[in-house]
């Protein structure tokens, strides 16, 4: 019999505002409060990086356990996600000092710790959990060390169940020396697993998306689901922003106007409404589809339409040295900002006309949502959550993973910015009528919660 209401334990290394390096912590900083109290006592918990500033307490201190035989020794400090009553606990352990969340060498070691130190934690609280919630790799450790707590804590763990929710198969969190594969292990270990969108969930049973994983994916099928993302649709939200200098909402979008205006002029660019202003907003990584970008496609968006293109992110060198060269052949029409500037990210769904994600493959993708909260049309790859969430009714869209298809479908955009005045206000009204916030998936977890422990 499970009592109400429902004990959930989180575990993902990212949680937004305070730990982000992409939609991992956008997720886990939104999801856990679309659930009803009454029916989810959900608690997170965290690695303390020396990175988060938040205020927290110190709720117990020198908790011990053995690694590797030896015996560790860690804090835990307690705070609640911002404004709400919902328990995050932070771990507090010299491996988690330094600017990064992933550091090169030393991420196994630090998730490895983190994950048995969760378990410890788990075993000094009142609290008994009906399902682990374990996201991507660095949290599928824990299905390392939970058969040993099982035999060792019959009366906390025995009933748990875990949940695996895949943000992204690419990162696998191999290590070499262990000859292991957190991710693939996880998949194995789960009660029931599921990823970030439907589409996704299909798509990783093939070759092409699987990473070197869809035979054991598909071992699983049973067990396996999309469930599709939300944003935080307070947070993200024209009309109370107070990151964008004019707030506006479908019914009136002419500060969408001057935000643009004062975005163009900020970064020295032509200021003009009727000149198009395109965004891109993500990691630069192989899966985000930046050499999609031709030097034919900048040249043909220029010339014919006077486009604008604005790059915002952080990444890999050979991107960046090859979005530089492009900026550097058109300066009065490229600009770059190469860094995680969440600020400058909200200014650009706001200002911006399109917003463009080309991307390889995606598990959900969250920007397109922002983008679309805002009337930024969105140009997409029909893959995986993109799929899910964008259609020609709120946008563009384009198939073949190549750059003349992502071409075509900007080109089309522009032209009907300068000549299908009609079909472009359409689009940015259907977008903006999305209902993209967690209700549905929170109902949707719940529910498969429930499955799981019945
Ligand atoms: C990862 C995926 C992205 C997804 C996000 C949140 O960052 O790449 O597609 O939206 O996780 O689930």
């Amino acid at each position: 019999m499970i009592t109400k209401p429902l004990k959930v334990f989180w575990l993902s290394a990212e949680i937004a505002p305070w730990a982000k390096v992409g939609g991992l912590g956008d997720v886990a900083g939104s999801l856990p409060k679309a659930f009803s109290k009454a029916e989810v006592d959900i608690r997170l918990c965290l690695p303390y990086y020396s990175s988060i500033k938040t205020p927290a307490e110190l709720l117990l201190k020198g908790l011990k356990m053995s690694l590797n035989q030896k015996t560790v020794k860690f804090d835990v400090y307690l705070t609640t996600l911002p404004e709400t009553k919902i328990p995050v606990y932070l771990i507090k352990h010299p491996l988690f000092v330094g600017t990064d969340i992933y550091p090169k060498n030393k991420s196994f070691e630090r998730f490895y710790l983190w994950s048995k130190a969760a378990l410890t934690l788990i075993t000094a609280l009142d609290f008994i959990p009906n399902i682990l919630h374990l996201h991507d790799w660095h949290a599928a450790l824990v299905t390392n060390f939970l058969p040993d707590f099982k035999a060792e804590y019959p009366a906390i763990f025995s009933q748990t169940k875990v949940l695996y929710t895949i943000h992204n198969l690419a990162n696998q969190g191999s290590n070499l020396k262990q000859k292991t594969n957190p991710l693939a292990d996880g998949i194995k270990r789960a009660d029931y697993i599921n990823t970030v969108s439907p589409t996704y969930a299909r798509e990783i049973l093939t070759k092409e998306f699987g990473m070197g994983l869809e035979k054991i994916l598909k071992s699983r099928r049973r067990n396996l689901s999309g469930i599709l993302n939300g944003i935080d649709t307070n947070f993200f939200n024209p009309q109370t922003d107070s990151k964008i200098k004019y707030n506006y909402s479908i019914k009136d979008l002419s500060g969408k106007q001057e935000n643009k205006l004062v975005l163009q002029k900020k970064l020295g660019l032509l200021v003009d409404v009727q000149k198009p202003l395109l965004a891109f907003v993500a990691r630069l990584s192989w899966q985000k589809g930046i050499e999609l970008f031709s030097d034919k496609l900048f040249q043909e968006s220029i010339e014919k339409f006077g486009a604008q293109f604005v790059f915002l992110g952080e990444g890999d060198e050979s991107y960046k040295k090859y979005l530089v060269k492009m900026a550097q052949k058109y300066p009065s029409h490229i600009r770059l900002h190469f860094g995680l500037d969440l600020n400058l990210a909200q200014k650009l769904y706001a200002a911006s006309d399109f917003f463009l994600v080309p991307s390889r493959f995606e598990p959900c993708g969250l920007t397109q949502m922002m983008a679309m909260r805002y009337g930024s049309l969105p140009i997409v790859r029909q893959v995986g959550g993109l799929k899910d969430t964008v259609d020609n009714s709120v946008g563009y869209i384009f198939k073949d993973y190549s750059s003349l298809a992502l071409q075509k479908a900007i080109i089309k955009a522009l032209h009907d910015f300068s000549f299908q005045v009609k079909v472009i206000d359409k689009k940015r009204q259907n977008s903006m009528n999305q209902d993209f916030s967690w209700t549905l998936a929170a109902a949707k977890y719940f529910k498969l919660y429930q499955k799981m422990v019945k």
